[in-house]
């Protein structure tokens, strides 16, 4: 049942401190990967949450690099195509991108202009959400190609850093939350 493939996804993430910096709490999920077990289970929840909640959908879009890693297996349980938002300078042809800040510096987001065309139904899927600036600047790109947005999975949400509120009015759901 769900809760005993939650309580298998939950034991395969494990925690580094001080990682990459002071201060911060490192949530590695490198452990799910290496067990099938444990993976099938992260697409098995994924899975029933989108079937019963999101109807109509048309791509799965996934976020440079640990929404690349779950991204492709959902599309491919639910018949979708997947499309890739990238980190600056990674994809060829025309691109659409959008900056956004990190705790320290910048960072920026691409797509191809092409990836999604105006009206189509999107999920935005990563490994993880902390302050949300990843996932928002990943919307501000659907709604420059005039995506709709259906929501953002994600694996697990640090909830103190409050990502969902900064996602408004998108809806976020995560697997695991601390
Ligand atoms: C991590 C994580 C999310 C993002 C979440 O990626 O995989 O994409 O940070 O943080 P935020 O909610 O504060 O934006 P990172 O930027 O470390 O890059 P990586 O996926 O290439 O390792
Ligand atoms: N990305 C941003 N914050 C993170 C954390 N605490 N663990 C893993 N990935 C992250």
């Amino acid at each position: 049942d769900s809760e005993s493939k939650l309580q298998l996804v939950q034991r395969h993430i494990r925690a580094f401190p001080d990682f990459p910096q002071q201060g911060i709490l490192f949530r590695d999920i490198c452990p799910i990967l290496k067990d099938p077990a444990a993976l099938t289970a992260v697409i098995d929840l994924f899975e029933d949450h989108v079937r019963k909640n999101h109807q109509q959908l048309d791509l799965i879009v996934g976020l440079d690099a640990r929404g690349f890693l779950f991204g492709p297996l959902l599309a491919q349980r639910l018949g979708l195509g997947f499309v890739l938002v990238r980190k600056k300078g990674k994809l060829p042809g025309t691109t659409v991108s959008v900056a956004y800040d990190l705790e320290y510096g910048k960072a920026e987001v691409e797509i191809q202009e092409d990836a999604v065309a105006p009206g189509q139904k999107v999920l935005l899927i990563d490994d993880l959400l902390a302050t949300g600036g990843t996932l928002h600047a990943a919307c501000e790109l659907m709604e420059k190609l005039q995506a709709q947005i259906a929501g953002c999975l994600v694996v697990i949400e640090l909830q103190e850093l409050k990502g969902a509120d900064k996602l408004k009015p998108h809806r976020v759901f995560s697997l695991l939350r601390y």
